[in-house]
């Protein structure tokens, strides 16, 4: 099972999302769980809530991983950010320190972004169908041109470049790794494991929703992946993604 992801890979000079190109073939061509979908470029490649993703031809790894979590409830969602992310953590790891999951699923060096997650779920009933999981790791860019928020490559980082190649088969390797985890029901684990993952938990920071500015410690998230902070003034609040800003 750990070694199912990107068995079977679709290798794309150029395409306008991996996410959407995966979307348009793995149900009328039978796609196996765990193909992975690989982009040198894409002309249109997409970030949360509507947002482009940067990436220069070439240099970075732009992926899409189908699955079918057909075992997941509905409400039990975000535990695949989880395992995605906590991949991703593992990964970059390997090449810095200081790596983090900044809610929901962005992964951060320091105070700096180097990847992004936009998972994509169908549902079926009460239960997840299919999922595909779009990564985009920033590896080989030394300069970014959009407004995005502090973007960072590994390459800026450690001032080496990095064979893409190898990162993609340890990327795939984490990721079937943490999946199979899932599988096999080792929920607290991974719930331990991302919390302890998480950007600025037990820290008192400042946050913005739509009553102002606050401070307040993150204690974890959800089951169903709201961020929740508990005020210095003592309460608990509860947010989904976009409903709070963190005041870097
Ligand atoms: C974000 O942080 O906003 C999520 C970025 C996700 C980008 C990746 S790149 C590969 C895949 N295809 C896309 O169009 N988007 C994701």
């Amino acid at each position: 099972m750990a070694d199912i992801i990107g068995k079977h890979t679709i290798k794309l000079e150029s395409v306008d999302s991996t996410n959407n190109y995966a979307t348009a073939h793995m149900t009328n061509n039978n796609w196996k769980e765990g193909t992975v979908v690989l982009a040198k470029n894409q002309k249109k490649g997409r970030g949360q809530i509507n947002n482009s993703w940067e990436s220069e031809p070439g240099k970075n790894l732009l992926m899409s991983v189908v699955l079918y979590p057909e075992f997941l409830p509905v409400q039990n969602q975000f535990i695949l950010s989880k395992v995605v992310t906590l991949a991703l953590c593992e990964v970059v790891s390997l090449y810095a320190s200081n790596v983090f999951v900044k809610w929901p699923n962005d992964i951060y060096v320091g105070n700096q972004k180097v990847a992004g997650v936009l998972i994509e779920n169908a549902i079926m009933g009460a239960t997840l169908y299919s999922s595909v999981i779009g990564i985009g790791l920033n590896v080989n860019q030394l300069k970014f041109e959009s407004d995005a928020p502090n973007p960072v490559s590994l390459c800026q980082l450690i001032h080496k470049e990095i064979n893409l190649d190898d990162l993609q088969v340890q990327l795939n390797e984490s990721i079937g790794k943490w999946y199979l985890k899932l599988k096999n029901n080792e929920i607290d684990l991974i719930n331990a494991s991302f919390e302890n993952k998480l950007f600025r938990i037990g820290e008192v920071s400042d946050y913005e929703d739509s009553s102002g500015v606050f401070s307040g410690v993150i204690m974890g998230v959800s089951e169903i992946g709201q961020l929740k902070i508990m005020t210095t003034n003592g309460v608990l609040k509860l947010f989904h993604f976009k409903e709070v800003a963190f005041i870097i």
